[in-house]
């Protein structure tokens, strides 16, 4: 039976729809590293025996059980999906062994560099899953002291690579090539501006200042990086959830082998209350049931993530590629569209800053999107009023969302200054907010390795358990082949003298813009 014909899902829905959504009550969820305010988002206690219905119909606990236990998660390409086992204190017996020694070899590489005092500079050249979540890392807690300047580049475009490299010390710099397949376009072109740069500069042997971190060791061999150089990572964990293997090496080369430890311990410590706290106390699968509702029963198309640190500007786009390349689908198990909406369009900036940028949508437009606030307790600067000032205007933010605003509260306001009753009711209508918008608060105590682990693992389950829920592969991405394909096809074009096979349109520009060069 499909999803939305069945009655567990209907009921989901009923008690969706009839939901509070005023945050008349504190809902409150103590996680590892984290604290989780789910007030402001629809709850009833109909909802939440519905919800446990609905994930008892979806299979929720076998899927976490076949998740943690490496079984056949990622089920269209035969292959588990194994980024918990990255980070378990004691890895399953299975992988134990590779993943115990890479561990140890990305360490050891760590500790020579630094008793050497070798690379000032880590130039990074990953792309999607082999760049977001190093680079979102390596921002994110550099605040500390890093030991190393890390650099990245991911576009294509040779203006990134140029501007990751500018003023970069060619003797003193690590190129990283990361690609868990070594066959994408980008990491690999970079690769080829990042060693033409090396012996331009009078490198030596520019191959040993080269690592790669992939999947496929032929292919980095075949590139002529040494074999000690290479770090493998596997093909049983996805790109975007591979921060925690080899691919966290520039993490570890800025900010030391124990901040990356502390970062595992931290996802670790969040995988264990995933796979042992009971559902209503459950952190990702509560924000995961949140996001169901509001996605495929309230009709909100997109989810705002609004981190109000800068320190965590690149959540977003670590978070988009996340959710959107997980759930940014439709066919379930059998090949049937799920049949309600699945992943949400996620967006976001950091604030202040977002307020002064979309929120006057997020209050007044027709509907808005949810929101997810994420705040830490305890600043790591001196000035604590500019930090009283961030969280005010965060709550300040959720509280206006929830609240709104009435028509007589805003004719209380436009009375008090325009003596014109019916102009003080004109201008009234402009200030009045819907209010009911929801919105989850996530709190760390403070940004560090640590927390920052666990709230990306809570976002991993988040997202694994709206994929059980909407019956979808959240670890595979078919979509993103099409593109890669037909981008070849216009290379070969451009090297063709036959006329394009293309339609009118691109026709136009590969005759007009792309031939020329
Ligand atoms: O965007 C498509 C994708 O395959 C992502 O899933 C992946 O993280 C990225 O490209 C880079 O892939 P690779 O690490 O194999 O270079």
């Amino acid at each position: 039976m499909s999803l939305p014909n069945s009655p567990v899902w209907q009921q989901f829905t009923t008690a969706a729809n009839t939901a509070s959504r005023r945050g008349e009550q504190l809902r409150l969820i103590n996680a590892p590293g984290l604290r989780l305010d789910l007030s402001a988002q629809a709850h009833s206690p109909a909802l939440q025996e519905a919800s446990t219905a609905l994930l008892a119909q979806q299979g929720f606990d076998a899927a976490r059980a076949t998740l943690f236990d490496g079984g056949n998660a990622n089920w269209t390409e035969g292959r588990a999906a194994w980024h918990t086992a990255l980070r378990a204190p004691q890895p399953p017996a299975a992988v134990a062994a590779a993943v115990s020694a890479e561990r140890e070899r990305l360490r050891e590489f760590v500790r020579e560099a630094d008793k050497a005092d070798r690379y000032g500079y880590v130039l990074h050249l990953g792309i999607g899953g082999s760049d977001w979540g190093p680079r979102l890392v390596t921002r994110a807690l550099r605040h500390g002291g890093a030991k190393r300047e890390v650099r990245f580049a991911s576009n294509v475009d040779s203006h990134s690579v140029a501007d990751a490299m500018s003023r970069l010390d060619p003797h003193d710099t690590l190129v990283i090539v990361a690609s868990k397949s070594f066959t994408t376009t980008e990491p690999l072109a970079n690769a080829e501006v990042a060693m033409n740069w090396l012996r331009e500069a009078g490198v030596a042997d520019p191959i040993k200042q080269v690592v790669a971190i992939t999947a496929n060791v032929e292919a980095a061999l075949n590139l002529g990086i040494l074999p000690d150089h290479i770090f493998q990572i596997w093909d049983w964990v996805g790109g975007r959830y591979s921060l925690w293997s080899a691919i966290g090496l520039p993490i570890a080369l800025a900010l030391g082998t124990d901040a990356f430890d502390q970062l595992l311990a931290g996802a670790a410590a969040m995988d264990e209350h995933f796979r042992t706290a009971p559902i209503a106390e459950n952190a990702p699968v509560q924000l995961a049931l949140a996001g169901v509702v509001n996605r495929s029963v309230l009709g909100y198309d997109s989810l705002v993530i609004a981190p109000y640190d800068s320190r965590l500007y690149h959540i977003v786009p670590w978070a988009q590629q996340l959710e959107m390349e997980s759930l940014g689908k439709v066919a379930t198990a059998d090949g049937s569209p799920a049949g309600v909406p699945t992943g949400a369009a996620i967006w976001g900036m950091s604030g202040t800053d977002c307020q002064h940028t979309f929120f006057q949508w997020l209050h007044q437009d027709t509907m808005g999107a949810p929101v997810d606030f994420i705040l830490c307790e305890q600043p790591d600067h001196a000035y604590a009023r500019h930090h009283e000032l961030l969280i005010a205007n965060c709550l300040a933010q959720r509280s206006a969302l929830l609240r709104g605003k009435s028509f007589d509260e805003a004719l209380a306001e436009t009375s008090a200054t325009e003596s014109d009753p019916a102009r003080a009711r004109l201008l009234a209508q402009h200030r009045v907010h819907p209010g009911g918008r929801p919105s989850s608060l996530i709190v760390l105590p403070r940004l560090e390795a640590y927390t920052l682990g666990a709230l990306l693992a809570l976002y991993e389950h988040k997202v694994f358990v709206q994929g059980v829920i909407w019956g979808i592969n959240p670890f595979d991405q078919w979509g993103v082949e099409f593109g890669k394909v037909l981008a070849k096809n216009i290379m070969r074009e451009l090297d063709s003298p036959q006329p394009s096979q293309q339609d009118p349109s691109t026709r136009f520009w590969i005759d007009a813009i792309a031939r020329r060069h």
